[in-house]
């Protein structure tokens, strides 16, 4: 991530410059030559950025491989295989789909044309095969309102990717609602990279975000929901954390979403509700919590849960939640729960069984290492055991020759006499 981090901006700024001086060069070679929007896919594909064509596009001309519709403002290249996203976009697309490609990567600037694109309201970039989104790869786009990266193995998506290639003036994104579902890594990628750490930076960069209502980010194995990334978006309405790995909330404060509406967290690995996120989640006014599909813990832990449940409207489905856990509550309904079923074994939790369990099978490995040790060493050890035998049998004897000597009184008689 630190290298991320320091990466993105750099580059991003040296991308920027680049299609800058393409920008200019290909004006300068379109206005001398036929204006044509094949050669300019071709004459683009050496370039870092696609970054649009001098000329401005005729209304009604349409990429090759799309298909554009004026009257719904919607233009569509879908499943293409394109790796680039289409230099000579219409300039009324309202609506673009650009999924099913194999873009790989997203330049700064993928987006900016000239004259922009002050339109397009809807992008979808879902299922391209997306590795990289570098810093300010959505700038000028002023009207962008909905963005749709799922589907895509998003290994380096720049901290500045929703802010601006410009780290030292970000500028306000217009984005309303980021739909950030499955972004599938390949499992070794995942293992170096912490998708949660990387998008939530991307997500608090200077605050760009402000104006986001609706954040979706379901089906991405998340663990944890990084400390502050909900604190710098206040605005939100919808956030949809579905089908990842969440195990607990401790951390993560929902206080100041004032305006949240819906909070899906479902099918997460869930175990219990605190008191502090409890008490924050009842304080939003029009809040919904989905909740069902999670491995609720039912011991001590859950009487301050059980009790809020009984009491609260927020819970969409409450008489669905069931215990997972442990084995003896299984299935047993949250709602129907008494504090008197809700305890914690005293004698054997069962992070302390594993750990029992994990003890005996250190301890039998350490015995049966002394046993073949002992097994190895067994001329040694019967030499060994000969001579303590011996040393013991001498010491022995001497003791009991010594012991019939003092009890013996001839003995010590003829003892006493030839000492005469
Ligand atoms: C895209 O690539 C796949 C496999 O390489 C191929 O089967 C498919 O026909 C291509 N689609 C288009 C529209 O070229
Ligand atoms: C984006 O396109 C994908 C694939 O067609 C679709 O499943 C998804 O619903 C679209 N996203 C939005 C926000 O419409
Ligand atoms: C970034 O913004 C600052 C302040 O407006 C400006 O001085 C600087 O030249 C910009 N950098 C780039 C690479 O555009
Ligand atoms: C993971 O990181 C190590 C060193 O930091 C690197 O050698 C390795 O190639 C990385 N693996 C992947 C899949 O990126
Ligand atoms: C849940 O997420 C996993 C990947 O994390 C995905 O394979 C699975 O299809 C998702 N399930 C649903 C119901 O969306
Ligand atoms: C919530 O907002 C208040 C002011 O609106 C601010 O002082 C506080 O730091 C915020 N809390 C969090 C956790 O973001
Ligand atoms: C949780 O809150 C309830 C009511 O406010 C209180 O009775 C209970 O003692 C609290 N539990 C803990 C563990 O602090
Ligand atoms: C819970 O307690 C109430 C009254 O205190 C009782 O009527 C009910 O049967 C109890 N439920 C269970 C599951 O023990």
């Amino acid at each position: 991530m630190p290298g991320g981090c320091s990466r993105g901006p750099a580059a991003g700024d040296g991308r920027l410059r680049l299609a800058r001086l393409a920008l200019v060069l290909l004006g300068w070679v379109s206005s001398t030559s036929l204006p044509s929007s094949a050669s300019s896919s071709t004459s683009s594909a050496s370039l870092p950025a696609p970054a649009a064509s001098g000329q401005p596009a005729l209304p009604g001309r349409c990429p090759a491989p799309c298909e554009c519709s004026e009257a719904a403002r919607t233009v569509k290249c879908v499943n293409r295989n394109l790796t680039e996203v289409p230099a000579d976009l219409p300039p009324y697309v309202r609506n673009l789909f650009l999924t099913g490609n194999q873009l790989a990567v997203l330049p700064a600037g993928a987006f900016a044309r000239r004259p922009p694109l002050a339109d397009l309201a809807a992008l979808n970039l879902s299922g391209n095969r997306l590795k990289e989104v570098d810093a300010g790869a959505f700038e000028h786009l002023p009207g962008l309102r909905q963005l749709d990266l799922s589907h895509n193995p998003l290994a380096d998506l720049s901290p500045f990717a929703f802010s601006g290639s410009n780290a030292s003036v970000v500028a306000p994104s217009p984005l309303a609602e980021l739909i950030l579902n499955r972004l599938e890594l390949p499992a070794a990628e995942r293992q170096n990279l912490s998708l949660e750490g990387m998008v939530a930076a991307a997500l608090r960069a200077g605050h760009a975000l402000r104006g986001l209502r609706r954040l979706e980010l379901a089906s991405n194995q998340l663990l944890y929901l990084p400390r502050d990334v909900l604190a710098h978006l206040p605005g939100l309405r919808h956030l949809d954390l579905r089908n990842n790995s969440l195990v607990g909330l401790t951390h993560v404060s929902f206080r100041n979403l004032t305006h949240l509406e819906s909070l899906h967290l479902e099918d997460n690995a869930l175990k219990v509700l605190r008191n502090g996120t409890l008490a924050e989640l009842q304080s939003l006014p029009h809040v919904r919590v989905f909740l069902d599909d999670n491995p609720w813990v039912c011991d001590c832990h859950m009487v301050d849960m059980v009790a809020w449940l009984k009491e609260t409207e927020i819970v969409q489905g409450k008489g669905r939640l069931t215990c997972a856990f442990p084995e003896k509550m299984r299935h047993r309904v949250l709602l129907e729960l008494n504090s008197s079923d809700l305890d914690c074994d005293p004698i054997l939790p069962p992070s302390l069984q594993t750990s029992y369990v994990f003890l005996g099978i250190v301890l039998a490995l350490i015995g049966a290492i002394f046993l073949l040790v002992l097994y190895l060493n067994r001329k040694g050890i019967k030499k060994w055991m000969h001579n303590i035998r011996d040393a013991c049998r001498d010491h022995m004897e001497g003791y009991h020759y010594r012991y019939e000597i003092n009890a013996d009184p001839r003995l010590t008689n003829l003892s006493s006499n030839s000492d005469v």
